[in-house]
């Protein structure tokens, strides 16, 4: 039997374009909706202004500059032994204004030149094609992905970076977290992952679910022209997938969390199977919901299949349906909450731990599709000191890492599910998405660099970069 990883595992980590590059007005960059995004903080939620208003502060502009400093960092990635760095191209970098007709040739030589240091360094660069940076243009004029007109923008954009690095990169990813923006009652609509701008009189339920089809049918459309354009193409989605259990074994509980569920099955099933499922077919039937697709579109789904998951993971969350429990209401299941889980702690802000859920997670999402998977995200975000000495000593993020990943092992080893790799999140700290703090620190190399964008931008190895360095000369074997 085996006793551990694939020795092509892919120990890796993971960033976003936008929380890491900075350069938002070089090299012919447009805007990007991340551009526009004001700092918050710990349960302080982000704005998104009309336009750079003078006097705010955009954490995102800067971020931890890595435009001018990868070279570094990838120095630093080689020492850690990464196999993999998965990050995003920013759209906005290669078509400025989103509906462009021809590419901006500086971007997108700036990625030539990162995935050329990648490949020297022997990292496995891991590409997702839209991750929360869609040029502001395509929000402001056209309203985001509830526009059909914006699929053939992201088409264009989609087949024009891979057809340029297809001798580059083999991995990539369409939309990250696709699914999030079904869970927007708890998000404040600040965001939609589909920049979507609502407008007084939306029926906003409408609304998300036209922009989440098309955007499938922009990733369906991607897919296909990729694995034309190199038959070796490793083509995925990426989901955040946060499983969801029922508070007690009330029958109507468990339901409650099948349905909670069907929130983020809707992508995956139509990402992996080319389908709608059945019972968002009748959710929209029940509540006369007007979406549109066509005969052509339904097809593109069905040819347009990923070929394995990628998804994020951080934690669980659990549902109930009895009355006297304290709880957020859940629009499309009335009665239903979404409920603290009492088994299990939250960090700082307030996310729940639960590595038990990520075993439970890669057996759930295998038994579902039987493709492979990819833990793209994991990772906990933290306050984190450095001492004089430039020391960071993190054993909270060492002990979250390590009890996800003697899961995931488990997962692997007992259960037999199909696990490419795993890039937690944050290898380096960064602009946290969330809240735009850079305070709320991921990662295993420490940015001097402050709320208040105060710092040198130093980078320091932090106590956990030893530890992870182990694990992947070991491949995992010593966890
Ligand atoms: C995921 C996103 O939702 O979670 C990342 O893909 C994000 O972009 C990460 O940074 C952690 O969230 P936060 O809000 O702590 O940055």
């Amino acid at each position: 039997m085996e006793k551990n990883f694939d020795e092509n595992f892919l120990w890796g980590g993971a960033v976003a374009a936008h929380q890491i590059e900075g350069g938002w007005d070089q090299g012919g960059k447009g805007l990007s909706i991340a551009d526009v995004m004001t700092a918050g903080g710990n349960g302080i939620p982000r704005k998104i202004t009309k336009g750079i208003i003078e006097g705010e502060n955009y954490p995102n502009h800067e971020a931890i500059d890595f435009y001018h400093r990868y070279k570094e960092d990838i120095a630093l990635f080689k020492e850690l032994g990464l196999k993999a760095f998965r990050t995003s191209i920013n759209w906005a970098r290669i078509f400025p204004n989103g509906d462009d007709l021809e590419p901006n040739e500086e971007g997108l030589v700036f990625y030539d030149n990162l995935f050329d240091e990648l490949l020297a360094n022997g990292i496995e660069p891991i590409v997702t094609l839209s991750h929360f940076e869609i040029p502001y243009n395509l929000y402001q004029t056209y309203g985001g992905f509830k526009n059909k007109k914006v699929i053939d923008f992201f088409v264009r954009y989609g087949e024009t970076v891979m057809k340029r690095y297809k001798n580059k990169v083999k991995y990539w990813m369409t939309f990250n977290e696709i699914n999030n923006q079904q869970d927007g009652e708890y998000d404040v609509h600040l965001w939609t992952n589909s920049a979507v701008l609502f407008e007084e009189g939306d029926n906003q339920e409408e609304i998300i679910f036209q922009s989440g089809l098309n955007e499938l049918i922009a990733s369906a459309k991607v897919v296909k022209k990729g694995h034309e354009i190199n038959p070796d193409f490793q083509i995925g989605c990426m989901m955040a997938y946060v499983p969801v259990y029922p508070y007690t074994s009330n029958p109507d509980d468990l339901m409650a969390a099948n349905k909670v569920m069907h929130r983020r099955f809707f992508y995956s099933d139509i990402h992996v199977r080319g389908e709608i499922p059945a019972y968002t077919l009748k959710q929209w039937e029940r509540k006369g919901l007007n979406i549109k697709y066509t005969l052509e579109e339904l097809q593109a789904l069905r040819e347009g299949t990923v070929d394995y998951i990628g998804f994020s993971y951080y934690m669980s969350n659990a549902v109930t349906t009895l009355p006297d429990v304290k709880g957020h209401a859940i629009s499309d299941y009335p009665g239903a909450k979404m409920v603290n889980n009492p088994y299990i702690k939250s960090s700082e802000w307030g996310w729940p731990i639960d590595p038990v859920g990520l075993r439970y997670t890669l057996n759930l999402i295998y038994e579902r599709y039987q493709i492979p998977m990819f833990i793209v995200e994991n990772g906990f975000g933290a306050y984190d000191t450095m001492t004089e000495e430039g020391k960071v000593e993190d054993p909270y993020r060492v002990e979250y890492l390590k009890y996800h990943m003697e899961e995931m092992k488990k997962a692997v080893i007992e259960d037999g599910v199909e696990l490419m790799g795993y890039t937690p999140w944050g290898i380096i700290d960064i602009v946290s998405f969330g809240s735009g703090e850079m305070e709320k620190r991921y990662g295993m190399i420490y940015v001097d660099k402050d709320n208040q964008g105060k710092g040198t931008l130093e980078r320091y190895k932090k106590e956990s970069f030893k530890w992870y360095q182990n694990i992947i000369a070991t491949n995992g074997e010593e966890l």
